[in-house]
């Protein structure tokens, strides 16, 4: 059987449970914010790695420093998801890459909440958010995010997440440790970058010491075969991105990335689109090329997707929803299978 064609990829329900705020601003509200602050537009770097990214996410989202800004990007967001065949978001917020909200969670999370209320009453998917600790953090401040994480309380944030460079970093495991199991012990969901600017190494640190319920990347596991064997036992996720991973040069081409190795080992897996804007296509594209690339037919492509629903921290009912929605449109459109 050949692979999915780019429509069918669309219309398959799918969710992006691995996408950053920062790297999702479109051009235009980039481009407003940077007129009325009276600076040149950020224009990245032509040092095409993660490090110049980050860089690139500080200059942009400083800014948005106001709640009317943020509400915008908020429903833009949403609506870009509706526009790529996603019916729910878990969506990456990483507050050190806004300076203006330093201090000011609540309000930030207040702004971002009323542009996804305005965008789900207008018809768009429900977008969940991870607040993101950086790695270059102090473990005292990342605990005093997550105090304020429990604090607030609030409906729209279902989890901790931590992003950054590990290259830069080192191993900071310990670090987090008391951030991410306070977290746990309060309800919040886990979700870690590891095995991306780090080895296999990250990926195990994530998993035993920050308590990760899913690993954003995690690619590198691939090269330790004893941890792929843990991932598959103890069904831990991989939200895989790889346009991501080949424009920040982790893998030179799509045939080379390890999604499908992982993938035939057993690991559960899922994909994502990381910094869209600024890194390729949508999620739709992600969908389509792997399933060329790898040879998925439609039914493996279509349990990847059931993956992305099912992996992710969205409440059990919406869940159920999602997932009766996605059986039904393979059910439809694939009579034979
Ligand atoms: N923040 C935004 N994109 C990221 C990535 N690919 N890795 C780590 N941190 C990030
Ligand atoms: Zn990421």
């Amino acid at each position: 059987m050949s692979s999915p064609d780019r429509a069918w990829c669309f219309g398959l329900p799918k969710a992006d449970v691995h996408v950053h705020l920062e790297g999702c601003i479109p051009s235009d509200l980039l481009r407003d914010a940077a007129t009325r602050h009276g600076v040149e537009v950020p224009v990245r770097s032509e040092q095409r790695d993660l490090a110049g990214l980050l860089d690139h996410l500080d200059a942009s989202c400083r800014l948005f420093d106001r709640a009317d800004l943020l509400r915008a990007l908020a429903w833009r967001f949403a609506r870009r998801c509706s526009w790529d065949g996603v019916v729910t978001a878990d969506l990456i917020v990483n507050p050190s890459h806004w300076p203006a909200w330093h201090g000011r969670l609540p309000e930030m999370v207040a702004a971002l909440d009323e542009g996804f209320t305005r965008a789900e009453s207008d018809g768009h998917p429900t977008v969940r958010l991870l607040v993101s600790l950086r790695r270059d953090q102090s473990g005292e401040d990342a605990l005093a995010m997550v105090d304020t994480l429990i604090t607030m309380e609030h409906p729209r944030v279902v989890g901790l997440s931590i992003d950054g460079d590990e290259a830069s970093s080192g191993p900071t495991g310990e670090r987090f440790a008391p951030a991410f199991e306070r977290a746990a012990e309060h309800g919040l969901r886990r979700a870690v970058h590891a095995g991306e600017s780090s080895g296999p190494d990250g990926v195990r640190y994530a998993v035993r010491l920050l308590l990760a319920e899913r690993i954003d990347h995690g690619v590198r596991a691939v090269e330790d075969p004893t941890l792929v064997a843990e991932l598959v036992d103890r069904g831990i996720p991989l939200d895989v991105c790889p346009s991501s991973n080949l424009a920040l040069g982790l893998y030179p081409i799509l045939h080379s990335h390890p999604v499908e190795e992982l993938r035939r080992a057993g690991v559960r897996v899922a994909l994502g689109t990381d910094d869209p804007e600024l890194l390729g296509g949508d999620l739709t594209h992600e969908y389509h090329s792997s399933a060329a690339a790898f040879g998925w037919d439609h039914k493996a492509t279509a349990a990847v997707a059931r993956t992305s629903i099912e992996v992710s921290f969205a409440p059990a009912a919406l869940k159920a929803e999602l997932l009766e929605r996605h059986d039904e449109y393979v059910r439809a459109s694939l009579p034979t299978a």
